[in-house]
């Protein structure tokens, strides 16, 4: 054997045992094999040099490069089972699935405050003999206005309070128009609460272009004013859970005559603390606006107001919820966040 051959056929051989050695991955065996067997690689270079050596040593260095060449590819091969094989391990223990392991378990749904507050004064009102009606969210003018007393120039028709569609339809402004169908549909004596979602053009920290309303009307013979003014307590006292004050304050509606806004006694402070941030220092929270229904909005609901008379109120629900659960913003309440919005309920205790 001629020492340059010799030498350079165990060098190429020791620096395959070395770099095989190192491997770990399939990805560095395929460099391996490019390095050592590929067309460019060592092993060519070697066949390729064996013709430069004199006729008479060419056929055992050829041989020598032969076995050279099946033993690497044996190896390769080899190592590629073998990194094959322990990567398939690898895999089949991740995606293994462990039966023994507990269950995760579930978290179960919540009603969203809004809505939990919804159905408490629905079942109050439920109690007190009313029925639950609905009415379309996409209104017309007709029932949102002209049946309950609002002329075409009063401003609450304004494009900046009310969304119209080109139609001319609109999305209903209060839960009112409810009432009017109702009538149409079932005439009278007639007690119902009409809750869901009204839209105003507002928003700001206190007001939401959605929110949600609970319209209540009651229409019968000779129904006096004081039954709305107990209605009204009764339900409060119901939701919020105790005996509270109440103050009815003289205000306008055009389908309520006479109109009236309800105040209750401060949820927070109870009127001692003039630094309250729910009322202000003025012990007074506005929960509903009502008063007696107009006659003309009898007579728009096909009934004789000489025969009938009634009494109407529409509460926010949303202010209604915050109240109860001490939900400082409004906007938390159209908010997706719920580690934020669980983080508003103020006093409560972290575990
Ligand atoms: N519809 C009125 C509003 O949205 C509330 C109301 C309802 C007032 C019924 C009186 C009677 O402000």
């Amino acid at each position: 054997m001629p020492e340059v051959n010799d030498l350079n056929i165990s060098a190429v051989k020791q620096s395959f045992d070395t770099a095989l050695r190192a491997v770990s991955n399939l990805d560095e065996l395929d460099e391996i094999r490019v390095r050592f067997a590929g067309k460019k690689g060592d092993l060519t270079l070697l066949l390729r040099s064996l013709g430069k050596l004199p006729p008479e040593q060419r056929k055992q260095a050829g041989q020598e490069v032969n076995k050279l060449r099946d033993e690497i590819e044996n190896r390769l091969n080899e190592a590629a089972t073998r990194l094959r094989d322990a990567e398939n391990e690898k895999q089949e223990i991740a995606s293994r699935i462990d039966v023994t392991l507990p269950e995760r378990g579930r978290t179960a749904g919540a009603f969203h405050p809004v809505m939990q507050t919804m159905h408490e004064i629905a079942n109050i009102m439920q109690g007190l003999g009313y029925s639950v009606a609905t009415g379309p969210e996409k209104e017309e003018e007709f029932y949102n206005f002209e049946c309950l007393n609002v002329p075409p120039w009063h401003p609450a028709r304004d494009m900046q309070d009310t969304f119209y569609f080109p139609d001319g339809t609109l999305l209903r402004t209060h839960t009112s128009p409810v009432q009017i169908r109702a009538m149409l549909q079932y005439g009278a004596p007639l007690r119902i609460v009409c809750p869901g979602k009204v839209y105003r053009r507002d928003n700001d920290t206190t007001h939401s272009p959605m929110f949600n309303q609970m319209e209540g009307l009651l229409v019968d013979k000779n129904v006096p004013f004081s039954v709305m003014k107990g209605t009204m307590s009764e339900m409060m006292n119901a939701f919020f859970g105790r005996s509270l004050k109440y103050r009815f304050r003289a205000s306008y509606f055009p389908f309520t005559e006479p109109s009236m806004e309800l105040d209750i006694e401060c949820v927070e402070c109870s009127g001692h603390d003039e630094h309250c941030r729910v009322c202000h220092g003025t012990g007074w929270l506005e929960v509903a606006g009502m008063g007696m229904v107009h006659p003309n909005v009898i007579r728009a609901g096909k009934i004789d107001p000489d025969v009938y008379n009634g009494f109407a109120f529409g509460i926010g629900l949303d202010r209604m919820a915050m109240l109860k659960y001490g939900i400082s913003d409004l906007r938390l309440l159209f908010d997706g966040n719920v580690s934020y919005f669980m983080s508003s309920f103020e006093g409560a205790k972290s575990c």
